[in-house]
């Protein structure tokens, strides 16, 4: 080919090229990403680079353009979905820039741990990964691979009742016992089934999820689905959702049984207490006098989530609900905290206001979806590093001495 003929030839290549990504830009789906995604680069620059390898990652957030990239577009609305207008969804992580740090000078910070204690076992970081269903729908080995990540990186696994691979199965990759997730079933029997599975494959604590006890309205997640009408029963069961498919309900028959019934109040608390030795957390708890009546029924711990705004529409942040909470149980039983946390710094925040650890969900499923294992592993990486570098700026040598005089609220 001549010169001429080739520089015409990369010319017209630059403007298919141009073309083609102002074709995306003006796609609606692009516009229901969230912002975030594209503030650190151009939209150009992540469409046209996205991450090649999670080594090059330098936020969390790198990994939300990969996993948009990665996935099919049904998939990508159900992990980005909130629901209604995806208020709370973002107000999660919104509401950290109006929490601002007071930082201590002149602490020797050579040396820090970041060890923290949860019912006797202990944990290198307080950063723990969150119950997420249906992994299958994210990486050809969901759970499996997160289990994997959570062992290289000593990580606290929870795993979802609507998981894609059986509690043994993920123990056995875990290495060790991971926490279960409960979504209770209106059949009482069904329930008592599935706590006694997971207690006897070996998981120290039950966390019962109960923002979804009356509904939700994933909206987003609904209009992806509409766009997307490829036939994945592999990952998520046939139709969207089928709960009959998910390897924790194998030899029930689950025709009629209702997950998360309207039905359930406090005395599901003393039943399941009762009912099992593994100790028990309730998921989903966001004001005092909720935590109040946690400690008035015997539960062991708390954790302040709105399931990542993907319950209820216009809740507070959870860390807006976080010091009413830890005041509404004066010590007497740990507290930690779920959604929104992308930074470092969220999570010092959310440690600084009381809670005892904090969870991540979309992050690390960000990282599985682009890179399987490796991604969970750098997402996991990159947040420990930057907490730990905020402690040193805070001069917090342990988890005990991050002050909550060293945060406050914005006044404006
Ligand atoms: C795609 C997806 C699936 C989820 N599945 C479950 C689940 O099965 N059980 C549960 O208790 N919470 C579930 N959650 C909520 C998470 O456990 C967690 O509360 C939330 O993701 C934290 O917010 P973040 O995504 O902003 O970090 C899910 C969240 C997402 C994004």
């Amino acid at each position: 080919m001549s010169a001429i003929a080739s520089s015409q030839a990369s010319r017209q290549q630059f403007r298919n090229r141009r073309k083609f990504l102002r074709f995306l830009a003006a796609s609606p789906l692009l516009a229901s990403l969230p912002a975030r995604a594209w503030q650190t680069r151009t939209l150009d620059e992540a469409l046209a680079n996205p991450l090649a390898n999670p080594k090059d990652a330098l936020d969390v957030m790198d990994f939300e353009a990969a996993a948009r990239k990665a996935l099919p577009a049904a998939h990508w609305g159900y992990l980005a979905s909130g629901v209604d207008d995806n208020f709370t969804r973002d107000l999660n992580h919104e509401a950290y820039k109006r929490v601002q740090l007071r930082p201590r000078k002149l602490i020797d910070v050579s040396k820090i741990s970041t060890r923290v204690e949860l019912f006797g076992a202990a944990w290198d970081s307080p950063i723990f990964l969150c119950p997420v269903g249906a992994q299958d729908m994210f990486h050809a080995n969901g759970e499996v691979e997160v289990a994997r990540a959570a062992q290289s990186k000593k990580a606290l696994q929870i795993l979802s009742t609507v998981t894609s691979h059986s509690v043994e199965d993920v123990i056995k990759a875990r290495g060790g016992p991971v926490w279960y997730q409960l979504y209770a079933v209106s059949n009482w029997g069904f329930t008592e089934k599935i706590v006694k599975r997971a207690e006897d494959a070996g998981c120290p604590v039950l966390a019962w999820t109960i923002d979804l006890l009356g509904g939700r309205n994933t909206e987003m997640a609904t209009r992806y689905r509409r766009i997307d009408d490829r036939h994945c029963a592999s990952c998520h069961g046939e139709p969207f959702g089928a709960i009959a498919a998910r390897p924790m309900f194998d030899g029930l028959d689950m025709q009629g049984a209702v997950m998360n019934s309207p039905t359930f109040s406090w005395e599901f608390v003393d039943r399941l207490k009762k009912a099992t030795k593994m100790k028990l957390v309730l998921k989903g708890i966001e004001t005092r006098e909720d935590a109040r009546l946690c400690v008035e029924h015997g539960v062991d711990g708390i954790l302040v989530s709105n399931h990542g705004g993907r319950a209820t529409e216009t809740d507070r942040a959870t860390i807006e609900c976080l010091p009413e909470v830890v005041d509404g149980v004066a010590g007497r039983i740990p507290v930690m905290l779920d959604g929104g946390i992308r930074r470092g710094t969220d999570v010092y925040k959310a440690l600084a206001f009381g809670a005892r650890a904090v969870g991540i969900g979309r992050p690390y499923i960000w990282g599985l979806s682009a890179f399987g294992q490796p991604g969970v592993e750098k997402v996991l990486e990159i947040l420990n590093a930057e907490f730990r570098m905020t402690m040193k700026q805070c001069g917090a040598r342990s988890l005990d001495e991050i002050s909550r005089s060293t945060v406050q609220w914005r006044q404006s």
